[in-house]
């Protein structure tokens, strides 16, 4: 089978990595892809947001199915796209992936079907949000309501920073037009922890879990970023919590979706906080998360392909998702300065080392090669991934291997997986 992965991060190494292992996959390409990418796929050089060129792509070479790794061409329609041509294309559709690119649906999707979330409100008219704010409690949350790299969300700890947030979101549009429309929310408090899902219009199982480290520094400070490091599975996410989501969060969902007439297809990512009041939903994404992907595939047992293909056919009831008995930690080198202002082009040595090591794996992010060089390309440049028997081993290792990898302006947060000290 030829397959084309849609995409050029770490999210989509993982993936290229993982469905590099079935015995189905006769060649694979990636567009745009990366170094890293290189080794498993042939990368071509069309954007993911190139969808005619894409769908051309895909025409030509014969290819069997395509795998959308990115948020954008999914809410863009990349897999109705595929589909019209007659491609078999792993992602929700346009209609679907609406629950990632629109805050304010599936905000409202939560209420409608009574599906735990923070309580919110939805404003087209910065004068009606700044009215709101008059007698709003404080902390609150503000979030412009289309994809705006993770950064479309603040914190707002008094009436002062809420007013300038809406200016920022709906009048100076920091965000483009995904501040259109804005949500304004309860401020929750709680551990974090993201959980991915298979899901193919009806049925839904979900992965090992994972939690994000999304600010740039130490200790959870600095500016919010992609996602510095992960670690998988979650202590916090207890038997006790998976059947309170199991039970109102995740088929629930699922269900509201195809009630909705706009039946899901591919990967949910529940972006979950774990308040005093139970689970609640803080966001959905609409495709693996990035770094999660890089702690949750490298420790699932199936064939990636087979997964996929059953989400496509609607036969997912007939799969037994398995995750391997132990753990894994990610931590992502940066470019020193991400996620504002950073250099690229920098010489990454070390990378041989990870072929040599089984459980250790390198997912580039933002790399390219530079003749027979391969440098650094972006804020986000490698993560570096280990496996072991428990958190403290996996945690031990990764940054154990973090020390193989040199490169200029090098940067990471030390305390990923610090968490689970406290357990
Ligand atoms: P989101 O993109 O909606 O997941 O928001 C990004 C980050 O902002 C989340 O991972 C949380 O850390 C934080 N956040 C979002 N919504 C809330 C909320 N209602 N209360 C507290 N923190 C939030
Ligand atoms: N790691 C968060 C995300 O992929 O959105």
């Amino acid at each position: 089978m030829k397959v084309l992965i849609v995409g050029s991060g770490g999210r989509e190494h993982a993936i290229a990595a993982s469905a590099a292992k079935s015995p189905w996959v006769e060649k694979m390409y990636c567009a745009p892809g990366n170094a890293g990418i290189a080794e498993y796929a042939q990368c071509v050089p069309i954007g993911a947001m190139e969808f005619d060129k894409l769908t051309a792509f895909a025409k030509e070479n014969g290819i069997d199915l395509v795998i959308v790794g990115m948020d954008d061409p999914l809410v863009g329609g990349l897999v109705d796209e595929m589909e019209a041509a007659g491609i078999r294309t792993f992602g929700p559709r346009k209609n679907a992936a609406i629950l990632e690119g629109s805050k304010a649906f599936s905000k409202e999707l939560m209420k409608k079907y009574n599906i735990p979330t923070a309580a919110f409100e939805n404003f087209t008219d910065p004068d009606a949000a700044l009215a709101y704010l008059e007698t709003a409690k404080f902390p609150i949350v503000l979030k412009a309501d289309g994809l705006a790299l993770g950064k479309g969300v603040l914190i707002c700890q008094n009436l002062e920073e809420a007013k300038e947030g809406v200016k920022t979101i709906m009048l100076d549009k920091k965000f483009g037009s995904a501040g259109n429309e804005m949500v304004i929310e309860e401020f929750l408090t709680g551990r974090e922890v993201s959980v991915l899902s298979f899901v193919d219009g009806k049925t839904i199982k979900t992965m090992t879990s994972a939690q994000d480290h999304k600010r740039a520094g130490d200790g959870d400070t600095g500016l919010n970023t992609g996602g510095m490091g992960t670690f998988s599975p979650s202590p916090f996410y207890t038997e006790k919590v998976e059947e309170f989501c199991e039970k109102y969060i995740y088929q629930p969902t699922v269900d509201a979706m195809a009630a909705e007439g706009r039946p899901f297809k591919g990967v949910i990512f529940f972006g979950l906080i774990l308040t005093e009041e139970g689970p609640k939903v803080l966001e959905y994404n609409a495709r693996f998360g990035d770094p999660e992907a890089q702690v949750v595939l490298p420790r699932m047992k199936n064939d990636l392909i087979k997964v996929v293909e059953a989400c496509i056919d609607g036969t997912l009831d007939e799969v037994n998702l398995e995750f391997e008995d132990n753990a894994a930690v990610c931590v992502v080198l940066a470019s020193d300065g991400y996620p504002l202002q950073y250099e690229k082009g920098f010489a990454i040595s070390g990378l041989d080392k990870f072929k040599e090591h089984e459980g250790y794996y390198c997912f580039h992010a933002g790399t390219k090669f530079d003749g027979d060089k391969t440098v650094t390309n972006g804020g986000r440049v490698l993560g570096v991934t280990a496996k072991g028997r428990n958190l403290r081993e996996a945690r031990e290792n990764a940054y154990a291997a973090t020390e193989w990898v040199e490169f200029g302006n090098k940067y990471m947060r030390h305390d990923i997986g610090k968490a689970i000290d406290e357990t």
